[in-house]
């Protein structure tokens, strides 16, 4: 069996965007941000350590999210939070590409 969940086409997700995969699907505590950043692929927990924003309607540039509420920043390769006001890191999920199908393994410190 293959590894990972498969949660969108590679075409669902536009180069500089991210999308929102709800956490029904992936069995996690938090819905996941999935993101394309100049082709690369990458996956973090949804929702911002600072408050409630969608860190999938943020925006992308260089490997880094700017959360769309209050502009905090976090790697998208490992979720390390780079900028006031968040001060909390979010988890990171592994993003497998198969074929044209994006699958995501969830951090296993984030299943629900
Ligand atoms: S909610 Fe993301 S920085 Fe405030």
């Amino acid at each position: 069996m293959a590894e990972g969940i498969v949660v969108a086409d590679i075409d669902d997700v536009p180069e500089g965007e991210g999308i929102k995969i709800d956490a029904a699907v992936t069995g996690t505590v938090d819905d996941i941000a999935v993101f394309n950043d100049d082709g690369e692929f990458f996956a973090l927990d949804d929702t911002c350590s600072h408050e409630k924003a969608s860190l999938s309607e943020g925006w992308l540039e260089n490997g880094v999210v700017e959360c769309p509420l209050h502009a905090g920043k976090f790697c998208l390769k490992d979720g390390a939070v780079m900028s006031m006001p968040a001060t909390e890191d979010v988890a990171c999920h592994r993003v497998i590409i198969d074929g044209s199908q994006l699958r995501v393994v969830p951090n296993p410190a984030r299943l629900a």
